[in-house]
């Protein structure tokens, strides 16, 4: 029997395991973690991450095949394949702050295979590394243990939000190992765990360098592409052109196509920023400057979308929101996702509250806890190697976490829409505006609900990169 283990038991390893444990039955999926509550949650029925469609695959297979445990030793011990699935953060101090990766944690997962392993193994990366992480990996591994390891690189290419099914049905699976007879021996056994559900020619093998930049490159390709239709919806404010009518026109194009054309208040998450400021890095360290200039030019936009949402809800708002309640629709980074990492959100309300704004933050799944810690959190200046400021405590104090969407614009006399959950596009606006106090501003950074339909209610309505509602038109040059 192949016996797995999954060093980190987070939004990659927990789903990455389990479709595992699903589709291959007769391998035993063991996933370790250091964090005992993160471990007391997978063994529960309220899993530590939400993604539709885990809970009831791991309730297929919990106990079965697939096994959730604090004894990370014990599963190295017995493992044949060992995949690293730890986070790789930015680091925020010390050489490389605000770029660079930090690799803390994988090289201690690291210094844990070489201590505890005695029979030969197959070690994969699967978290997000620096390309050339995997010579690192080899030497902590062969100065520290006399077992033969095979070193793969396999990046994982899933969504957040969309998990499991692209884990089911991936667009590919990269494996990349090196070219002697024993690396490609391991290149054959990980195949043979993905060839169980998935077809021969989404199997792709490559140079162990080759998959590691992979990885960063396809990350860096999507938020160039939703930097891209973001600056032209700048443009597209400032013209009356219309954002939606523009990328459709482009996308059609079948040498660019339509997915990922979508504007918005900026890009989010876990990965997307991380993994360009990484390559950012590693392309100074090769003094690649220009190469290094010009991904660093995605993520300046990412941020000016994000300032630019603001100063258009303070400047349609009279200038000021200064103890004006707004409420705010959704908090995660994106739909189908409790995860808050990089949200857009934390910044608009972070812009929000220092202009003293009052507001009534609703997700459906992000926590309380997780919104209120991290509005009140120090951000990091990837540009300057520097915290920032925090929002003034008294100012962080004006939030609070609303029960539903209906509570969270009662009285408001703006609502900022900055997750592209469903529930959004069709809560009964009627209500909502009735409930607010006037003129009701709506502010929508994810161009997802009928903006004719709003300004029939009575909304003034700010759609991203559409044209302009009358009202912002007519505001006095100071203010727009
Ligand atoms: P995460 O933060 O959700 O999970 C990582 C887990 O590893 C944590 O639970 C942590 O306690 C555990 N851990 C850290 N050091 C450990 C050690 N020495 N022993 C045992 N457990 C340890 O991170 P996430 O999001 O799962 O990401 C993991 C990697 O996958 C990162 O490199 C990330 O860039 C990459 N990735 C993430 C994607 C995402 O959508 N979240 C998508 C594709 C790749």
């Amino acid at each position: 029997m192949v016996k797995i283990c999954c060093i980190g038991a987070g939004y990659v390893g927990g789903p990455t395991m389990a479709v595992i444990a699903l589709k291959c039955p007769e391998m035993q999926v063991a996933v370790v973690d250091i964090s005992a509550t993160r471990i007391k949650a997978w063994n529960s029925d309220r899993l530590p991450i939400y993604e539709p469609g885990l809970y009831e695959i791991v309730k297929e297979c919990r106990g079965r095949n697939l096994f959730f445990s604090t004894d990370v030793e014990k599963h190295i011990l017995d493992a044949d394949i060992i995949f690293v699935s730890v986070n790789t953060p930015t680091k925020v101090t010390g050489r490389g702050a605000g770029k660079a990766a930090d690799l803390t944690y994988w090289e201690s997962a690291a210094r844990m295979i070489a201590g505890v392993s005695k029979s030969d193994k197959i070690v994969v990366e699967k978290s997000t590394v620096p390309v050339k992480a995997a010579a690192t990996m080899e030497k902590i591994l062969t100065h520290n243990s006399k077992v033969n390891f095979r070193i793969l690189s396999n990046p994982e290419f899933l969504a957040e939000g969309t998990a499991i099914k692209d884990l089911l049905n991936p667009d590919r699976i990269l494996i990349g190992g090196k070219e002697s007879p024993e690396d490609q021996k391991a290149v054959r056994a990980l195949k043979d765990v993905y060839a169980h559900w998935v077809a021969d020619d989404k199997i792709l093998t490559t140079s162990l360098w080759s998959a590691e930049l992979a990885k960063l490159a396809a990350n860096a390709f999507l938020a160039q592409r939703i930097s891209s239709v973001n600056a032209m919806s700048a443009l597209c404010e400032a013209t009356g052109a219309d954002v939606s009518e523009v990328a459709h026109a482009v996308g059609k194009d079948t040498r660019i196509g339509c997915k990922f054309l979508h504007a918005g208040v900026g890009f989010g998450g876990a990965s997307l920023q991380k993994d360009i400021l990484n390559l950012v890095y590693i392309c100074e360290c090769y003094e690649l400057a220009e190469v290094a200039n010009y991904w660093k030019q995605v993520i300046k936009i990412n941020d000016y979308q994000k300032s630019r949402f603001v100063n258009r809800v303070v400047s349609s708002m009279f200038n000021t929101v200064s103890e004006k309640k707004v409420a705010v629709f959704g908090f995660a980074s994106k739909k189908d996702t409790g995860d808050t990492r990089e949200s857009p959100a934390i910044d608009v309300c972070q812009g929000l509250l220092r202009d003293n704004a009052i507001l009534s933050i609703y997700d459906p799944q992000a926590t309380d806890t997780q919104i209120l810690e991290d509005i009140s959190s120090r951000k990091f200046s990837w540009d300057h190697a520097t915290y920032l400021k925090p929002v003034s405590p008294m100012a962080v104090n004006k939030a609070v976490v609303a029960q539903d969407a209906y509570a969270a614009s009662l009285n408001a006399h703006g609502i900022c829409i900055l997750t592209d959950w469903e529930e959004f596009e069709c809560l009964d606006y009627q209500r909502i505006y009735d409930n607010m106090q006037k003129p009701a501003f709506l502010f929508d950074g994810r161009n997802i609900v009928d903006v004719e339909k709003l300004r029939q209610i009575g909304f003034i309505v700010y759609s991203i990169g559409k044209p302009l509602d009358v009202w912002m038109k007519n505001m006095p040059p100071l203010w727009a």
